[in-house]
């Protein structure tokens, strides 16, 4: 049967109810996308279906002619899923990776649903298993891609900002005084 893969139509030899994982990886070589429970759990092997994140060991390929599929390695060319790399390359999140190209589709498939979501709807969007424990950096990157992150750095820049001020202030009394200091010196 045929696949749309990447924007690509792969031909594909494989039994109808063979798991997309399995065609992924061991008919067309693409590993970027892994192999962890098996039971659509820990998310390791999620892809876009249409956009939308999809656990590819659970998904059996008769029901996928027509539909777009996409994977972690054409993910930078969505322009959101671009975004989503990046931030998790600024923010370090990936330690042993294993679990990451499943997280980055996560990611992905829930901004391009909701390119503000809360913090409660990204707890409940980004749910796959991380076992070296990469939450808090995940979570960083989220907010950053959000613009939480973006409006605490512009509210530090306000504070920076003032203080700039009043430190001018300050150094302009100070000139003054020790103007009249070497004024009353001269005299
Ligand atoms: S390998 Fe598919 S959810 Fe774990
Ligand atoms: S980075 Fe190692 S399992 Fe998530």
């Amino acid at each position: 049967m045929e696949l749309r893969i990447n924007g690509v139509t792969r031909e594909v030899d494989a039994e109808p109810d063979t798991p997309l994982l399995w065609v992924l990886r061991d008919n067309l070589g693409m590993t970027g996308t892994k192999y962890g429970c098996g039971v659509a759990q820990c998310g390791a092997c999620s892809v876009l279906l249409d956009g939308v994140v999809t656990r590819s060991c659970v998904t059996p390929i008769d029901g996928l002619a027509g539909h777009e599929i996409t994977t972690i390695e054409a993910i930078e060319a969505d322009p959101v899923g671009a975004r989503v790399v990046a931030a998790w390359v600024e923010h370090q999140a990936p330690q042993c990776g294993y679990c990451q190209s499943g997280q980055v589709m996560a990611a992905t498939s829930l901004l391009k649903q909701n390119a503000h979501p809360t913090d409660d709807e990204i707890g409940a969007a980004m749910v796959n298993l991380c076992r070296c424990g990469t939450y808090n950096a995940i979570k960083a990157a989220m907010r950053d891609l959000v613009g939480v992150a973006k409006t605490a750095d512009a509210d530090r820049g306000a504070v920076l900002a003032t203080s700039a001020v009043m430190l001018g202030a300050a150094g302009a009394v100070l000139a003054a005084t020790r103007g009249e200091g070497s004024e009353a010196a001269d005299v």
